[in-house]
């Protein structure tokens, strides 16, 4: 099975789902990588691993629906049978969206439904929650809106920063990321567009895990 990663930024998500695939414990093959940004850091990460990358550049497409026309052209060419968001800080045209519905997975910094869009993090601590964590998803055209597969919850503390939370986070986020990839790989999940089926049976509400706990089979 042959997987594309779509980044935005820093890649260290992207960094961990090549470091599964290098154990072995992915699935997938990671046939290239797209940056949405030419100045991405983690285009660096994609090209030490020896990925292919490419970059389109959102800036110079007129419109939303000409980036994704861009995209899908480059996703195709590598005949990706998975796309796999990975801080990729752009928002698409239903139509995108719409063609890789049954084969896209997002990675988002929060508990899903809670926190949709950006920051997160300085919004979990504002509003005072105590638990907050990290969400794979199927994508659909609602953003951050697609059923969730996997969570993992992590405990605000009382002396967290937006930074020190964020951290914490993000090493959840590279421990479930790949391990929803390996389910998708290994045929036991499939993505519907208001439902994921895993194991023959639709989820009734996410997967979820504490840091600290071990993944679910
Ligand atoms: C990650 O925290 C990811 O969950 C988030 O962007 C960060 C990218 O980091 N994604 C979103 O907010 C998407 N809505 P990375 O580039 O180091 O993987």
């Amino acid at each position: 099975m042959r997987a594309v990663v779509l980044i935005s930024g820093r890649g260290s998500n992207l960094q961990a789902l090549l470091a599964a695939q290098r154990g072995g414990e992915l699935g997938v093959k990671i046939v290239g990588v797209i940056s949405s940004r030419d100045d991405a850091p983690g285009l660096r990460r994609a090209a030490a691993a020896g990925c292919r990358v490419a970059v389109v550049d959102a800036t110079r497409y007129p419109g939303r629906a000409a980036f994704d026309a861009a995209l899908s052209e480059q996703i195709d060419a590598w005949q990706a049978d998975l796309v796999l968001l990975a801080g990729f800080l752009r928002i698409f045209t239903d139509d995108f969206v719409i063609r890789y519905q049954n084969r896209m997975l997002n990675i988002h910094p929060s508990l899903l439904p809670a926190l949709r869009g950006l920051h997160t993090h300085r919004r979990a601590i504002a509003e005072g929650h105590t638990e907050h964590g990290c969400s794979v998803h199927a994508v659909t055209p609602e953003l951050d809106g697609g059923p969730v597969i996997l969570q993992a919850r992590v405990a605000v503390r009382a002396e967290d920063d937006e930074q020190t939370l964020a951290e914490r986070v993000l090493r959840q986020e590279h421990r479930i990321y790949p391990h929803v990839v390996r389910w998708f790989a290994d045929g036991r999940l499939q993505l519907n567009p208001d439902s994921v089926i895993l194991d023959g049976k639709p989820l009734a509400r996410p997967l979820q895990v504490r840091a600290g706990d071990p993944l679910p089979d």
